[in-house]
């Protein structure tokens, strides 16, 4: 199987040129430099737990770093990804042959809020779902939150980990970062849990949230419980 697919009709443009300029030359060490403030994610991809077969999609994979961990965790799915940016797919293909996934993993270019998932990868929902440090970038970010639980199989599971409330954090500290996070386009989702509620109840979800790193990170998922569907069914 091809590790890439077409590229999705769908595709917001601006998004892409200003996600292909911030990561042209930043993606060649993003893994390395990321990996001390981008916390919670190996957290986030033991939580989920995906089932022999199951399938796990990753919205805005970037490098694929956690969709090669994923692999590694979970040896039976099949793993997908997708990214508005042309240029971290780049460094997501490399890393995805690397790992020697490319059997089991399909990579395409598309926008959070208006992917469609069978143009771009022949499936309609999806076991496992997850952003890791992607909704603090995008600008639709509630759109983006709904459409992946819109995507959730029976018995789904939709996992989100980025920046929290840093209420455990320095005065200081919490100002300094989100100086910084500006400066790299990204916001601090601070009612990730109030938009994860309105999505839990429009979509009958069951939800959980907390923080972890006092407060730096912060931590959502969203169930489909597969008995919802068996009792609306009978
Ligand atoms: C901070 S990086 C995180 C990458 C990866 N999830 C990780 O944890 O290492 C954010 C990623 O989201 C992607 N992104 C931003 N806006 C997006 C959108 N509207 N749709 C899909 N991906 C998007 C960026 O191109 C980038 O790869």
């Amino acid at each position: 199987m091809n590790v890439w697919t077409e590229y999705a009709a769908d595709t917001a443009e601006e998004g892409r040129q200003s996600m292909d300029r911030m990561y042209r030359l930043q993606r060649h060490i993003y893994d390395v430099t990321r990996k001390y403030y981008l916390l919670g994610r190996d957290q986030l991809l033991r939580d989920l737990n995906c089932l022999p077969g199951g399938s796990i999609l990753e919205i805005g994979c970037g490098t694929a770093r956690n969709l090669a961990i994923a692999g590694k965790l979970y040896p039976n799915a099949r793993l997908f990804g997708c990214d508005i940016s042309d240029e971290m797919l780049k460094s997501a293909g490399k890393n995805i042959f690397a790992s020697g996934l490319e059997r089991r993993t399909r990579l395409a270019q598309a926008d959070a809020v208006t992917f469609n998932p069978l143009s771009s990868f022949g499936e309609d929902s999806f076991d496992r779902i997850y952003f890791s440090y992607t909704l603090s970038m995008i600008p639709s970010w509630t759109q983006a939150l709904a459409h992946a639980a819109s995507l959730l199989r029976p018995g789904g599971e939709l996992h989100v980990v980025d920046f929290g409330s840093c209420d455990g954090l320095p005065r200081l500290a919490k100002t300094t970062l989100d100086h910084w996070l500006t400066r790299f386009g990204v916001t601090r989702r601070e009612n990730l849990a109030s938009v994860g509620r309105d999505i839990a109840v429009e979509e009958v979800l069951l939800l959980s949230f907390w923080h972890s790193h006092r407060g730096y990170a912060a931590h959502l998922t969203l169930f489909n419980s597969a008995e919802k569907t068996v009792t609306q069914l009978s």
